[in-house]
């Protein structure tokens, strides 16, 4: 591909090609990974309040303020779309807790992705609560793909987990979803000695629902104040744990989450569940930091390079100050920071200060 107007903003290496030729607009950090993936946290509060994401009392909430307007968010996101990126996942918090949410996906699946040609892939990622009434608006605003968080299929285990009664609201609201022609995939962060005896029975409840199961291994954020090491299911633990009840293999597509994910996906082989697949992200055992094509937008506007770093650049005041080109040299800023890996430990020390909360995973 013909490279012109290559802007270097920064000394450190990182390039953003000069947004007059969109054409030829890319992303791309100082250790030549592009990126082709923006999340954007929509709110930091939620609707639940689950043990490894946010401690039970004493959340503070940033002012609304600080919180980009979803014109904001349009703005940030046409910018990226317009320097490659493909797809755009919002999160929270719970981003269904933020109004007019059909308007902004509707405006966001109309962008698209430098000159291609190609709209921009909208998705999200949830707490399924409010699934039941959404789903459809959402699929029709062009939402295309949902992912939904669900720890456990107990409803005394889910209540512990969320610190909600909601089992059954979040189990109709996958229904719902998977009704509306979503892409579905059901997260589950795997607990040891929580739920790790129901792994199977989770791919199974999504298999049947036409849903893709993904287990995460838990991460220590929050300067790992919500992590207990034993708790940290490795991801070879998983696959042991799946091999009980499944014959798999590593999936052919290897990872079809285009344009790359972190998830390792398995295929069953056999049986009624033969050719289902099985998501495996595996952050602390498993480093898949070479291959990453992401950002990450805070509800505040911050960017930040890395999940598990705490330096972020400030996209709001680049907005607010209403200067051209702000957003741009703050974009190239923070990725020029952007790190080869996380610092994640297994005794849980190494990660951000921030909390899940605030970043949206
Ligand atoms: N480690 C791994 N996953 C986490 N999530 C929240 N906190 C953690 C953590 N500490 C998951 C949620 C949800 C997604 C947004 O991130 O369960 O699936
Ligand atoms: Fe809410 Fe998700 Fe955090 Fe649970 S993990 S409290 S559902 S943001």
């Amino acid at each position: 591909m013909k490279l012109v107007s290559i802007r270097t903003i920064d000394s450190k290496g990182s390039r953003l090609v000069d947004p007059v030729d969109p054409g030829e607009a890319r992303l791309v950090d100082r250790h030549a990974r592009e990126v082709r993936y923006l999340r954007v946290s929509l709110t930091d509060r939620c609707s639940m309040r689950c043990t490894y994401c946010m401690p039970p009392q004493g959340v503070e909430h940033v002012p609304r303020s600080e919180v980009l307007s979803l014109e904001e968010v349009v703005e940030v996101v046409a910018a990226f779309a317009r320097w490659g990126v493909a797809r755009v996942r919002l999160t929270g918090g719970e981003p269904t807790l933020r109004r007019d949410l059909p308007w902004l996906i509707e405006r966001l699946a109309r962008l698209q992705v430098g000159e291609t040609g190609r709209a921009l892939q909208v998705v999200m990622t949830t707490n399924g609560e409010r699934l039941e009434a959404l789903a459809r608006p959402l699929r029709a605003a062009g939402l295309s793909g949902l992912s939904v968080s669900l720890d456990s299929l107990d409803p005394e285990r889910f209540a512990a987990i969320t610190r909600r009664d909601r089992l059954t609201r979040v189990v109709k609201g996958i229904e719902a979803a998977a009704e509306a022609g979503f892409g579905l995939k059901i997260n589950t962060v795997a607990v040891r000695g929580f739920n790790d005896d129901e792994l199977a029975q989770l791919c199974s409840f999504a298999w049947e629902r036409g849903a893709t199961p993904r287990f995460i291994e838990l991460m220590p954020m929050a300067g790992g104040q919500l992590f207990v090491p034993g708790e940290l299911m490795p991801a070879a633990e998983i696959r042991a744990a799946l091999a009980k009840h499944f014959d798999t293999e590593l999936d052919a597509e290897g990872r079809p989450d285009a344009p790359v994910g972190p998830a390792h996906y398995w295929r069953s082989t056999r049986g009624r569940s033969a050719g289902r697949r099985v998501g495996i992200i595996a952050a602390m055992t498993e480093n898949f930091c070479a291959s990453c094509n992401r950002l990450r937008v805070s509800a505040t506007g911050q960017l930040h390079a890395c999940l598990a770093r705490d330096e972020a650049g400030d996209l709001r005041g680049a907005l607010r100050s209403g200067r051209p080109g702000a957003l741009a040299a703050a974009v190239a800023a923070a990725l020029g920071e952007k790190r080869e890996r996380h610092a994640f430990e297994l005794d849980g020390a190494g990660g951000p200060r921030k909390a899940m909360i605030s970043i949206g995973g």
